[in-house]
């Protein structure tokens, strides 16, 4: 098993023993984590090279490998092969038919056939050791990810990886330590962050228009109905995908997917390009859910769950609070057991205005607290669309997935890299907001006691420059809707 498969499972597994530590003794069981095993790397550190705003060489034609094509890298690889000047060169997943339907896609698409990596958990490794490769996509299940993309930069690529990228704080100093040393980006796919409004907003927030954002709120709150994903582990057509991938993630405590809330709110509020969050405090419900439904399941004969019996399973709502260095804060809220509509709250609070996404409709202020009429506020919106969502509305709607944020995501990679331009999310990004969940999980389980948030960028925040959404020298790759 992997180092960090075998780190991911053994933070889930020592929980209770921490839990109860915690409760009885306070400090003295903080060495039993991995939040103490990193603090010599974090005093230590020192940026190698700066990867933020970094442009690689230009690759005019980018050949693309995929490692998990189910939902996400199925739909994704359709996309992508529908842009100028990317060729879909490899296909992994560890379950046959999941490639070999990617393979159908392509065929009957009239493109090259691409060469396919099948058949256990390891067919990875043979992919990113190809030579003709220059970025591969991580769309395999969570506890995948730090260890996939840090071998694929290792084997000279560069890696786009779903969403979280790590759920240690070791493997997320070795995500940064990886990308610098190798100078290949690790772009996460937050696709939050190409929202119409979220960017909209982002952009606001950047040209002042929000006066000083002195505080943030993003969440995940999204009912997955447990019930369901357990009744849904029997008998799977395609083994530990879907229904197992959820349970997996929610045996542990703390924000288990946190940069749908978190990325777009720090982007707005130049987290890594700024400021940056000094500490965090985060408090949990206890589990309510899932415990409760996994003991009826196998009273009822569900032996497919049997695995996840006794495991510390999340709350039903995690709240995390962090204060920056600038002295502001943000809150972000993650539950996904409790039946309440979806939110991803997106609040910009600032001392000349003030933006919300969530419930819809959406609300902005501009003076005095005051709700901008519709009309108002949909040329608000429409004065502040960055140029690269403008230029790309139309297509995204037509693409749709999630509202077409995902192509926006997918489109706004591939053009940054054949363009040779930085990307708009770097490593330091994508690290900084996975990082919510190891901190939460360690306050959480020490009494909600504050822990001081590392700085990946290693002091490079001050003068880093904020993303930049104009489109300025991007925007040329051609797209050809099937
Ligand atoms: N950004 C978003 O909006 C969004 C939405 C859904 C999921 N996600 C993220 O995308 C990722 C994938 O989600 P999904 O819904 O596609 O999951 P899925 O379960 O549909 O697909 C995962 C695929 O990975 C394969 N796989 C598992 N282990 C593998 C291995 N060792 N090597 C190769 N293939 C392997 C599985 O067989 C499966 O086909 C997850 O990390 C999830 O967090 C993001």
């Amino acid at each position: 098993m992997s180092a960090s498969r075998r780190d991911f499972l053994k933070t889930a597994a020592g929980l209770p023993a921490m839990v109860m530590a915690a409760a009885m003794y306070g400090d003295e069981h903080r060495l039993t984590d991995d939040v103490e095993e990193t603090r010599l790397v974090m005093r230590d550190h020192v940026c190698q090279f700066n990867m933020h705003r970094y442009a690689a060489p230009a690759l005019p034609t980018l050949r693309v490998g995929y490692i998990g094509m189910g939902g996400r890298g199925y739909a994704s690889m359709g996309r992508l092969s529908q842009m100028e000047g990317v060729e879909i060169k490899a296909l992994c997943d560890s379950v046959e038919p999941q490639v070999s339907r990617a393979v159908d896609y392509l065929k009957e698409a009239g493109l090259p056939e691409p060469a396919v990596y099948t058949g256990s958990e390891d067919a990875w490794k043979d992919l990113i050791a190809r030579d003709d490769l220059d970025l591969v996509y991580v769309t395999s299940p969570q506890y995948w990810h730090a260890e996939m993309v840090c071998a694929v930069m290792e084997a000279g690529k560069h890696a786009a990886c779903e969403i979280p990228l790590a759920y240690t704080l070791a493997d997320c100093w070795k995500i940064i330590q990886t990308s610098e040393r190798t100078k290949k980006q690790c772009a996460l796919l937050e696709n939050c962050c190409f929202d119409f409004f979220e960017s909209m907003a982002i952009n606001m927030a950047l040209q002042g228009k929000l006066g000083e954002v002195v505080y943030g709120e993003g969440a995940y709150i999204h009912w997955m109905n447990p019930e369901a994903l357990i009744a849904g582990l029997e008998n799977l057509p395609v083994p530990k995908a879907g229904a197992y991938r959820h349970i997996t993630a929610a045996t542990a405590h703390g924000n288990r997917y946190p940069t749908h809330g978190f990325g777009p709110v720090a982007l707005a509020m130049r987290i890594n390009a700024g400021d940056r969050p000094l500490y965090l405090t985060s408090t949990e419900t206890d589990d309510f859910v899932w415990a409760r439904a996994i003991d009826q399941a196998i009273r009822a004969g569900n032996k497919q769950c049997e695995e996840f019996v006794g495991k510390p399973f999340n709350g039903n709502l995690n709240v995390s609070t962090m204060k920056t260095a600038g002295g502001k804060m943000i809150q972000i809220q993650y539950g996904i057991t409790s039946p309440r509509p979806y939110t991803r709250k997106f609040i910009l609070s600032g001392l000349k205005g003030f933006v919300q996404k969530y419930p819809e409709p959406s609300q902005i202020c501009l003076e005095g607290g005051v709700v901008l009429p519709e009309e108002g506020a949909q040329r608000v919106q429409e004065e502040n669309t960055p140029e690269l969502i403008k230029n790309l509305r139309e297509l995204a709607l037509r693409f749709g997935g999630h509202g077409g944020i995902d192509f926006t995501c997918d489109y706004q990679l591939v053009d940054s890299l054949r363009n040779g331009l930085p990307l708009n999310i770097s490593v330091y990004d994508g690290v900084t907001w996975s990082a919510l969940t190891p901190l939460s999980l360690w306050s959480v389980t020490h009494g909600s006691q504050p822990i001081d948030y590392p700085d990946f960028t290693g002091g490079t925040w001050k003068e880093n420059a904020p993303i930049d959404l104009s489109a300025r020298g991007a925007m040329t790759t051609k797209v050809n809707p099937r």
